[in-house]
């Protein structure tokens, strides 16, 4: 890591409470990757156009290559590696109406896709198909065309349930 650490800051990855020193001049989908070997979250253009780096910060969808590390301070970050369900042995509904709707081909798109996915059905349960285009407009995707992507987060929507998104609204604060 990086030798210009800031010193200790608290953040909650994944549901889990930490307190970590960060390097100061890295981005999240860095510090994610490198140091703590999150490769979930990909890394595409890393100038903010491509959506593969997206997770959740405080319940809202950012590209993690436009944030600094040291700015996750006191944050609720969640990743894809914190979508499935606690024991590994389950998928999470909406990584299920992607695999449904042939919506994953090469797959690098799709953890950014599920997590923003994740976001807007945190703030609208019941998107109509403009929402969809429009929550999904900063991931882009070379393989699938879209179509089944956003079948797939129509579906996603029918079958989510409350407990499926409680996780995520954990510690969340209003900034
Ligand atoms: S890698 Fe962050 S938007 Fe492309
Ligand atoms: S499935 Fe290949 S980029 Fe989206």
């Amino acid at each position: 890591m990086s030798s210009d650490l800031t010193p200790k800051i608290k953040f909650r990855l994944n549901g889990i409470d930490m307190e970590k020193e960060v390097p100061a001049g890295w981005t999240l989908l860095r510090y994610l990757r490198e140091e703590l070997g999150l490769t979930g979250t990909k890394c595409g253009c890393e100038i903010g156009e491509c959506g593969a780096c997206t997770v959740l910060m405080n319940g809202k969808p950012v590209n993690s290559c436009l944030v600094m590390a040291p700015q996750i301070e006191n944050a609720s970050i969640w990743t894809i590696e914190g979508v499935t369900p606690p024991g590994g042995t389950a998928l999470h509904p909406v990584q299920k109406a992607f695999i449904e709707c042939d919506a994953v081909h090469c797959g690098f798109c799709t953890p950014g896709m599920v997590m923003t996915t994740i976001g807007l059905l945190l703030q609208n349960k019941k998107p109509d198909n403009s929402q969809i285009k429009q929550a999904l407009a900063g991931n882009l995707c070379r393989c699938t065309g879209y179509i089944q992507i956003f079948e797939a987060v129509r579906l996603a929507a029918a079958m989510i349930s409350e407990n499926d998104m409680r996780p995520f609204r954990e510690n969340i604060s209003e900034n």
